[in-house]
């Protein structure tokens, strides 16, 4: 069998309209935008309005990801979306994106790996697609951590934002794209950031609501302190497991939590600034969606080319970590089955989009008769 190379072809994000900057949280908690920007590296957030959720966000990226792949979304074989604010508990938030874009050929699942999230999704979907049964995946990482947020706790409150990105991954025998990925996991720090309630633990209850347990709580010094030693540790891992090295680093995106984990980090690896991608002053800790949300703006302003080594290296709740490295590889060699395959396939993917827009249309129109 032939090696399969996860490539990544297509890439979006979307961010709420609405801006929520340091100056406005001062008036809302006893901060300042002088502690927040010292203390963090963050100038504003985006929040999501009344109508905007983890799956109206997870759409508009993955629309947008798929157009500049060029791909239809029957294309798809694979969904996975990283979140640790989907939009129900159940049914997976993958599975309302494949309905939303009509993927009617792909299995679809979420993924929990705080704000890692996005780095194990794309490791799974890579691997996935070495292994020769999938071909063209979407990873999301989307959050609306403002729906988690307690806004009376100047301790969190300030360091969150909301946001989607998302990529397209597709197999090609071309070398490149996914070079290689490490995951790791700390289950003995998962009380260090954690969402208490709403789960089988402490299912919703009147107490649960009053006594604010349904709000991300974090001890923000500690996974500080595991942050800034579990960055460099797994860019370094990754690279070596990719046969590279450090000085072929053309850019690191970082989870955007902290510009001093960032700069604590990288100043570790002796990486120049110059090599290193921030926008977190712009959009705070959006957490899975933070890596790919920076990946799509990195390649957007020209700072990633044809054949640079990108990592991405994130940390998060659970506690987890994970790095991934990448060759970039945009645009692929053309590697297009004969015409009259090409065909075939055309007509079966617009076939499965028709009848996934007849089987909405008609859900649409009995639901509309059983409330009549
Ligand atoms: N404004 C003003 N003062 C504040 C604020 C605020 N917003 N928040 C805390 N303080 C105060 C504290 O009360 C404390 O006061 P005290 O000394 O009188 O008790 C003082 O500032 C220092 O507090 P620390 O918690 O020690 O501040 P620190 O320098 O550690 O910064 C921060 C806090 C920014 C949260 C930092 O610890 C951090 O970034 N930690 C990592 C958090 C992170 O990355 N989380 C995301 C994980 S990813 C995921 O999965 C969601």
């Amino acid at each position: 069998m032939t090696t399969r190379h996860a490539h990544i072809v297509g890439w979006g994000k979307a961010v709420p309209e609405r801006v929520l900057t340091n100056d406005d949280l001062s008036q809302m908690v006893d901060t300042s935008d002088e502690w927040i920007r010292t203390r963090t590296g963050i100038g504003e957030r985006r929040i999501a309005g009344d109508d905007e959720t983890t799956l109206t966000l997870s759409l508009r990226a993955a629309r947008q990801a798929l157009e500049r792949a060029g791909l239809n979304p029957a294309h798809l074989d694979l969904i996975i979306v990283a979140t640790v604010t989907p939009e129900h508990n159940f049914p997976a938030t993958a599975c309302l994106v494949q309905d939303g874009l009509g993927a009617t050929n792909a299995a679809a699942f979420d993924l929990s790996a705080g704000c890692t999230g996005f780095v194990y999704g794309l490791s799974v979907a890579a691997d996935l697609i070495a292994g020769g049964n999938y071909d063209t995946a979407l990873v999301i990482g989307a959050e609306t951590l403002s729906r988690i947020t307690d806004w009376n706790d100047r301790a969190t409150c300030v360091l969150f934002g909301d946001g989607a990105g998302a990529v397209v991954l597709q197999g090609s025998e071309a070398k490149g794209g996914v070079l290689a990925t490490i995951l790791g996991a700390d289950g003995s720090g998962g009380d260090l950031l954690k969402l208490p309630a709403g789960g089988s633990r402490e299912p919703a209850s009147h107490r649960t609501v009053a006594e604010g347990r349904h709000y991300l709580q974090m001890r923000g010094r500690e996974v500080f302190r595991f942050a800034v030693r579990k960055m460099p540790a797994a860019t370094r891992q990754v690279l070596e497991r990719a046969g590279e090295d450090l000085e072929s680093l053309d850019l690191l995106i970082p989870h955007q939590a902290n510009q001093r984990i960032i700069q604590s980090a990288t100043r570790g690896l002796k990486i120049p600034p110059e090599k290193v991608f921030s926008n977190l002053e712009r959009y705070g800790n959006t957490s899975s969606a933070s890596i790919p949300i920076a990946l799509c703006e990195a390649v957007e302003q020209g700072r990633v080319q044809r054949d640079d080594l990108v990592v991405c290296v994130g940390f998060g709740a659970g506690l987890t970590w994970g790095a991934a490295a990448i060759r970039w590889s945009v645009p692929l060699p053309p590697e297009r089955p004969p015409r009259r395959v090409q065909f075939w396939q055309e007509m079966r993917y617009r076939y499965a989009a028709l009848r996934s827009l007849v089987r909405r249309l008609l859900r649409r129109l009995l639901s509309l008769g059983v409330r009549e």
